[in-house]
């Protein structure tokens, strides 16, 4: 299949700098410091797919030593406009070889394997980042949930799409982030959990424990299905031994 990264666009990476963590984003990240601090030891982390830096901030005042990799130069652009002092890198599409092995702690990837095709290529990524981890080191995959692309969101709305409902693995989907002012529709890879266990698998990593986040009313956003159903979920991942 040949598959475009919708985020190689200067508009689109205009739109998406302006982004912090609004509604349905707000519930992406809201239980990450929990989840670090439970698993994570050591300081030095990797933000694979780091966009415009929203995430790498994010780890930065967590108090991580963050490197922020990405391939796409228009998001890399803003994140160094919005964060000079940051260590923003331009990598080629699934090479590593920049990155020493079994340095980090911490490899956090949000949202980008939404964006990665093919079994083949998010295995072979997979690989790279287990090679970069330390022995104890672990991988946080936030992932957009299948449920996310059929139904309607505080962020996000997925009614124009209702071929959405019969994608399977690898299939196009289609949604709109409506917190942005570029409403263009983003188009993803869908990839049920079962598809991610067996990619694991086959990448010598394994899943220590899965978090599928639900929204409180008690929160002061209009929520609008993610009290019942969890739009993302969060796999913690650790190494297979050799
Ligand atoms: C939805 S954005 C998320 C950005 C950031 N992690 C955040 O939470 O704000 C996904 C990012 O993944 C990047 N991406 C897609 N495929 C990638 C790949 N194979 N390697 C590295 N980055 C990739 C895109 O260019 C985009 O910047």
């Amino acid at each position: 299949m040949d598959f475009s990264n919708v985020y190689e666009d200067a508009r689109r990476a205009e739109a998406y700098s302006k982004l912090e963590f609004p509604g349905t984003y707000y519930l992406a990240y809201r239980d990450l410091p929990g989840i670090i601090s439970d698993h994570i030891e050591g300081f030095d982390a990797l933000d694979f797919g780091c966009g415009t830096g929203r995430s790498t901030r994010f780890l930065q005042r967590l108090g991580f030593n963050v490197v922020g990799v990405d391939i796409s130069e228009e998001m890399l652009r803003k994140a160094r406009e919005i964060d000079p002092e940051g260590n923003y890198h331009l990598i080629v599409d699934g090479d590593f070889s920049q990155l020493k092995r079994k340095s980090f702690d911490l490899v956090l990837s949000a949202f980008t394997f939404d964006n990665i095709p093919t079994m083949k290529k998010k295995a072979e990524i997979f690989k790279g980042i287990r090679r970069i981890l330390k022995n104890q080191g672990h991988l946080i995959n936030l992932v957009s949930s299948p449920e996310i692309y059929f139904h309607e969101w505080a962020s996000f709305s997925t009614k124009d799409f209702p071929e959405n409902k019969h994608a399977k693995s690898g299939d196009e989907v289609r949604i709109i982030q409506i917190d942005t002012e570029d409403k263009r529709p983003v188009i993803d890879i869908l990839w049920t959990p079962d598809y991610y266990q067996a990619t694991y698998e086959k990448s010598g990593l394994n899943i220590i424990e899965t978090y599928k986040p639900l929204a409180k009313t008690s929160e002061p956003y209009r929520w609008v299905n993610e009290t019942r159903i969890a739009p993302w979920t969060i796999y913690v991942l650790g190494r297979t031994s050799e």
